[in-house]
């Protein structure tokens, strides 16, 4: 149990059961999981830093701040899935544990005791913002690996992240107002 926990994990070499058969080249299937899997990674980190922020609200836009990142809460972890499952569809591993996700998320985790509402909208924010960039040119990346099913998997995702951070942009800007 214990070697089994402290073992870094690692994505290659795809063991023969978990290879899935693929006209896709390994360099091609290599390409595509590298440029997957820390989108995963990230999409767990942003599941719980989102989760988080609607346990730990307080103040005045209780309500509508707790019900809203409940909603992007729920979208993120939708999308963590169908990425793994394209990336196990072209043969290549994916995320196996939480050390496996802290190796490779991109976004930091917050472990602050206390966050303002209005700081908490700003980070998820950037943090969106951040990811669709990821995301942006992992489809490059799929594209030129010849993986349009994953490219088109991810364009939805893309276009769910570039709400997710209008939303929270525009609610920056009525709080800008307000206060
Ligand atoms: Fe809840």
């Amino acid at each position: 149990m214990q070697s089994t926990t402290k073992k870094k994990a690692e994505s290659y070499p795809v063991p023969t059961q978990l290879a899935t058969e693929t006209d896709l080249s390994p360099q091609e299937v290599k390409a595509i999981t590298e440029a997957v899997n820390p989108l995963i990674a990230d999409a767990f980190a942003l599941y719980v830093k989102t989760k988080n922020f609607h346990w730990h609200l307080y103040g005045s836009h209780f309500r509508d701040y707790h019900l809203l990142f409940d909603e992007h809460a729920e979208a993120i972890f939708e999308s963590i899935d169908v990425m793994a499952e394209r990336v196990r569809r072209v043969g290549g591993t994916t995320i196996r544990s939480i050390s496996h996700i802290g190796q490779l998320q991109t976004i930091e985790d917050d472990n602050s005791t206390v966050v303002a509402a209005g700081e908490m909208v700003r980070i998820l924010m950037e943090d969106n913002g951040h990811i669709a960039k990821m995301i942006r040119e992992a489809i490059e990346t799929c594209d030129k690996n010849r993986d349009s099913a994953t490219s088109n998997q991810l364009q939805n995702i893309l276009d769910e992240t570039e709400r997710r951070k209008w939303f929270l942009y525009e609610v920056m800007q009525g709080s800008k107002n307000t206060e």
